[in-house]
């Protein structure tokens, strides 16, 4: 019988016992509902509502429970709906009558709101930590190989030349104001709503502050209807989820098409890839796929929790069961994904020679060259069109910027000079982007100290 069968007659249906319970899911979070009870157990002796030993034996009986669930001892049980009323059964069928004091000045409207949001900090923080994990791997690639060229691309075309430590630095900052959304979302989940029982309040004289205070939270919630209906915290934390997701979907993409014939810009150790069942020769980068393909999830988890509380009317309803699904899945998808790019970037060969053959295709100093026109005098509209009718010359000879002659240069705009030869090379061109954030080498550097320096306050 449940813990509410008081006003029932007749027992629930086996169907729909199964489709009511959260048990499957929310016994996900049986740590955060025990420290809850035993937090508000010490609270109500503390004043005067239960006596101090029922608390005492309480708190031992939690402890109890908690170590068997830990051991892999405690049976679930579905009949029992929720992990708030295996708990407190399992803790009632051990010590009798305390056990069923513990309900007191509380309902499972405020608990569940009060497990979830530490459950939400709790991973928020797991994720955070798995987040520098992956930046501290690309800021160790970019390291390794700094000074290594690739095209630098707009449109999938080449543009211009950049340096890899650049192009995989642009992924930290990324991933660094993920780690911002993600403490913002641990934050929104750091207030309490423990006290605002149903939806009301309760007529016992609780100490709100104590038990937010035991539990580690920051604050408490202001408004008792407000605090067991509201689910923004996890909106919040799946909204962080998701918008890394997609950072993480630009990352691999990036990685499946410079792992191809094609590009050649990487290898995938053989950890981070698979093999075909009938293609003997093949090396898919099956994982890079994967997290490309988890966003979906992620996000429909967003989409999913955005749609559950979509004009719900205050306070409880048993929508909000839905709310925690997503939520763990989105957490654990996205602290998977990150643990998976992390090893895949870390393992991950870098073929700097192929990178450079193909920054040498595609006239990427087009944009200095005209640049140098332009700093001699040129305005550089009429520059860009130079340089267009040179890259047309190239088209139609077959050949590169570089193998023109001081003649086909001059034939276009006679302030071309010998030395325009210093604006053909690559390393020069990349060399002189010396402002803040661009990719010369100076540039970089320091732009490297930024990034490790703020992944250290991370
Ligand atoms: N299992 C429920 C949930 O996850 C706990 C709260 C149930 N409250 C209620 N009044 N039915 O939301």
């Amino acid at each position: 019988m449940a813990l509410w069968s008081g006003r029932f007659e007749e027992g629930a249906d086996a169907f729909t016992q199964r489709f009511g319970a959260s048990l499957p899911v929310d016994k996900a979070l049986y740590a955060q509902d025990i420290a809850g009870s035993r937090a508000h157990a010490a609270m109500l002796a503390a004043q005067g509502v239960i006596a101090a030993e029922d608390a005492a034996a309480i708190d031992a009986g939690l402890a109890d429970v908690l170590g068997q669930i830990e051991a892999g001892e405690f049976a679930f049980d579905v009949n029992d709906e929720d992990i708030h009323m295996a708990v407190e059964g399992a803790l009632t069928a051990a010590i009798g009558e305390p056990g069923a004091r513990l309900h007191t000045g509380r309902s499972r409207n405020d608990q569940v709101a009060t497990d979830t949001r530490l459950y939400a900090k709790k991973r928020a923080t797991d994720l955070m930590a798995a987040n520098v994990a992956l930046r501290q791997a690309l800021i160790a690639q970019a390291e390794a190989h700094f000074d290594v060229i690739l095209p630098g691309y707009t449109h999938l075309q080449h543009a211009q030349p950049v340096l890899l430590s650049h192009h995989l630095l642009a992924y930290t900052w990324m991933l660094a104001r993920d780690f911002r959304r993600l403490e913002a979302a641990r934050d929104a989940a750091d207030a309490c709503p423990l006290g605002a029982a149903a939806l009301a309040g309760t007529t016992y004289p609780l100490d709100r502050a104590m038990t937010a205070d035991a539990l580690g939270f920051g604050s408490v919630i202001p408004n008792s209807l407000d605090a067991v209906s509201d689910r923004d915290f996890l909106l919040d934390l799946l909204y962080a989820c998701s918008v890394s997701a997609l950072h993480l979907t630009r990352l691999c993409e990036e990685i499946i098409l410079w792992s191809t014939a094609e590009f050649g810009f990487v290898t995938l150790s053989d950890a981070y890839s698979t093999g075909s069942s009938i293609m003997p020769q093949k090396k898919n980068p099956d994982f890079a796929e994967l997290i490309r393909g988890k966003s979906g999830r992620v996000i429909g988890d967003m989409v999913a929790l955005m749609m559950t509380v979509k004009s719900l009317p205050l306070a409880y309803n048993k929508d909000l069961q839905e709310d925690k699904e997503g939520a763990i899945d989105a957490a654990n998808t996205l602290e998977d994904c990150y643990i998976c790019a992390a090893g895949m970037i870390a393992t991950l060969q870098v073929n700097p020679d192929a990178m450079m053959a193909q920054a040498r295709k595609g006239y990427l100093a087009a944009t200095d060259v005209a640049d140098y026109l332009a700093k001699k005098g040129l305005p550089f509209r009429r520059a860009h069109e130079v340089v267009g009718h040179l890259v047309l010359l190239c088209e139609k000879r077959g050949c590169d910027l570089e193998d023109l002659t001081l003649d086909d240069f001059k034939a276009e705009c006679d302030l071309f000079e010998a030395d325009i030869a210093g604006a053909l090379n690559l390393e020069a061109i990349v060399a002189a982007r010396t402002t803040y954030g661009g990719t010369g080498h100076e540039a970089v550097r320091a732009q490297l100290a930024e990034a490790k320096a703020r992944l250290a306050a991370d």
